[in-house]
């Protein structure tokens, strides 16, 4: 190949380069590309084209063009489902189902790879702490643990065993490294982490995907040690192919090349291409300055040609791994398209999956699970809405059911008020009209279900917010039932936890509903009327007020921790508690569980340690339960958290049985990084296991 062909191939732009007829809505700036003609037939990939049709058709006629014949790498973002949309990822997190997960994704594999998609941008393994960061939606949470088990099995679910096979598409992990940190929850903003917060929480999900076998990694837009993460030897050298081996692709986030240009990194084009090949980037995504100035920097001996040799067979060998040379069109086939997409089997997991990522909050005087045929009043902008699939389902065309047809479904006699729709912050719409008054047509209902919450298009990238209440006029909405006497049951719709305080006062129980998909209405309402025992649990705390945030489960203690009732000079804010409003781990079932007997045994010489604990179901309702182990090591060279989730386990416990749950807990579990390595130190840990972060038996042991 010649040096420009090796350059194109390194160099992904949208279908409309090629012509295309079917593309989506582009998610970042357009640059000026400086693109000649006898630049297109050598572009190597493409994103977000869709349609075995078109897929087809562009293929074929690249390939015509392209002097090798090569063909081009259809990529696109397939985050949480193509035409059947699962929940979104926060949402998947609270499942804590590892196996649905890989279910989940696998279906949305034979989905995008019918209609000729052969990699996806996912899954996004960035740990979230800020729910002012519209991008918490896409990841499994606020915990490493759960990041790493989630991301592992959406890995394998896209890939199988084989990612040639015509129903598996590659993954791509993202975004390398730290994107979940930005400052004030501000998307694209600055992150600055210290490195051991780095290597201990925020890299796990990435290391996940790596280690399962994850075909690409995309950077992210922000800084790590104010240095932009596409331009980062640290991260892509270091970190990814020397310490853990990585040989797959390293693709940019979008313009992401361009951008460390007004970071102030690079002075021009020439320079950001400069520090992304030494970085380690194979393709740059939505800009050229590789294309454009990678011929000068090869010829001037600024940049070594051996560089761009690695990155170009990196990016063949995924076209082989794929099976492209054999099969170019790969999975592409209109009547599989037809067949599989929205197919009576992965509507039934959609709603199965919508269910299970239900998060029961509160449930006072256990108003819930409704009566089967119960007359209810539903009120609220969601209460017969088909904007339920949440961000980023941009091939998707609606929801299949609204809330209002999950409770109908159930046989219910359902009145609505007040349903007007909530229209996009991002289209400068905040609020609904006030129309409390139409509740009063609601009088002979005792229980209302009040559908509340904030627009899907407000949350995922760039949707950021600094307010996380339900707009007034929702507030307004939920005290006047309460005030009216009814029994209200909000069912919050939400991409992020948003501030739930203020409104508890007026809900006998609230559900959190995330945006569930597909099957959104029908999975809430399987929950509502108990077909299904809500077990999910929440993948990131809830926080009292948005002045806490970042508030997380996993913190360091301070030297003046909050012992007893808070005082003066000790680390707490004279207007709200330390604590969560709900935390990580915490959700409500219709079953109750009681724990005891927790035992941890020593094997000899220490490690591992056997650690079990019975749980028993004392409820006469059969549910799911999940039996968290956390552990704290109270000393060490590094301070450590005060809790970090170390494994779970879910457990089927019908009436009145009780199960003996066992973990096994190793060396390398209580390691930590010491700021050069990971390292054990003996000592004493305390060993906790319960229903919720903050709910556990505990016991210390000596080391
Ligand atoms: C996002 C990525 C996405 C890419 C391609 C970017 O703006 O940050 O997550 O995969 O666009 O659409």
């Amino acid at each position: 190949m010649s040096l420009e062909e090796k350059l194109g191939e390194m160099t992904q732009l949208s279908p409309n380069f090629f012509g295309a007829a079917e593309s989506v809505d582009l998610t970042g700036p357009m640059q000026q590309m400086n693109l000649k003609s006898e630049d297109v037939p050598l572009l190597g990939s493409t994103l977000n084209a869709f349609g075995a049709e078109n897929i087809i058709e562009m293929q074929k006629r690249h390939m015509e063009r392209q002097p090798h014949h090569i063909p081009m790498l259809f990529m696109a973002d397939v985050i949480h489902g193509l035409k059947t949309v699962y929940p979104i990822p926060l949402a998947m997190g609270c499942s804590f189902d590892t196996g649905l997960m890989e279910e989940s994704a696998a279906m949305a594999a034979r989905e995008a790879a019918a209609t000729g998609v052969q990699l996806t941008f996912s899954p996004m393994c960035d740990l979230v702490r800020d729910p002012r960061w519209g991008r918490v939606m896409e990841s499994p949470g606020e915990d490493p643990l759960l990041i790493a088990r989630m991301t592992a099995a959406t890995v394998k679910g896209y890939q199988g065993d084989d990612m040639s096979a015509p129903d598996r598409i590659a993954s791509c992990f993202k975004h390398f490294g730290g994107y979940g940190g930005s400052e004030g929850g501000r998307d694209y903003n600055t992150v600055d982490i210290s490195d051991g917060m780095l290597r201990e929480f925020y890299l796990d999900g990435y290391k996940a995907a790596v280690d399962a076998g994850a075909a690409m990694g995309m950077t992210s837009f922000n800084t790590i040690d104010r240095i932009p993460a596409t331009g980062s030897k640290k991260l892509y050298r270091k970190i990814l192919r020397d310490e853990w081996g990585f040989d797959g692709v390293a693709i940019t986030d979008f313009d992401a090349v361009n951008e460390m240009i007004p970071h102030g990194l690079a002075a021009g084009g020439k320079e950001a291409a400069k520090y992304a090949l030494e970085a380690g980037v194979d393709i740059e995504m939505m800009s050229t300055h590789i294309l454009n100035y990678g011929k000068e920097l090869v010829r001037s001996g600024e940049v070594d040609e051996k560089l761009i040799d690695e990155a170009v067979w990196r990016i063949l060998s995924l076209k082989n791994r794929l099976g492209l040379f054999e099969n170019p069109f790969k999975g592409a086939d209109a009547g599989k398209e037809k067949e599989v997409c929205q197919c009576d089997a992965h509507m039934a997991l959609a709603r199965k999956a919508a269910a299970r990522c239900v998060v029961l909050l509160k449930n006072e005087g256990k108003i819930l699970p409704l009566q089967k045929g119960a007359k209810l009043g539903l009120a609220g902008p969601f209460a017969d809405s088909l904007s339920v699939l949440g961000g980023w389902s941009i091939t998707a065309t609606g929801g299949n059911s609204t809330l209002l047809r999950g409770l109908q479904m159930h046989g219910a006699e359902v009145k609505t008020a007040m349903a007007e729709e909530l229209k996009p912050m991002q289209m400068g719409f905040f609020d609904v009209s006030d129309q409390t008054a139409e509740l009063d047509s609601l009088a002979d209902c005792e229980i209302v279900v009040a559908a509340v919450g904030e627009h899907p298009d407000d949350t995922g990238e760039s949707a950021s917010r600094t307010i996380l209440r339900l707009s007034h006029n929702q507030e307004k909405m939920l005290e006047k039932l309460h005030d009216m006497g009814k029994k209200v049951v909000a069912v919050v719709f939400s991409g992020r936890p948003l501030e739930l305080k203020p409104v508890l006062p007026f809900c006998d129980a609230v559900v959190q509903a995330w945006f569930l998909g597909s099957e959104a209405g029908a999975g809430i309402g399987d929950v509502l009327f108990g077909d299904v025992n809500p077990s999910a649990r929440l993948s990131m705390s809830f926080p009292q007020t948005v002045g806490q945030v970042p508030v997380y489960y996993n913190h360091m203690n301070t030297g003046r921790p909050v012992v007893g009732k808070p005082h003066r000079f000790v680390s707490c804010y004279l207007d709200c508690p330390n604590e969560p409003l709900y935390p990580f781990g915490y959700g409500l079932s219709y079953s109750e569980y009681a724990y005891s007997n927790l035992r941890v045994e020593k094997t000899e010489g220490g490690l591992p340690l056997q650690v079990s604990v019975d749980v028993e179901n004392t409820s006469k309702v059969a549910g799911r339960e999940t039996v968290q182990l956390y552990i704290r090591d109270v000393a060490a060279s590094c301070v450590r958290p005060v809790k970090e989730l170390k494994d779970f386990v879910q457990v089927d416990l019908a009436p009145g049985e009780k199960k003996t749950v066992s973990f096994t807990v190793t060396t390398e579990m209580l390691s930590f990084w010491n700021n050069e390595a990971f390292v054990f130190e003996h000592g004493d840990f305390v060993i906790m296991a319960g229903h919720s972060s903050d709910e556990v038996l505990s016991e210390t042991v000596t080391l």
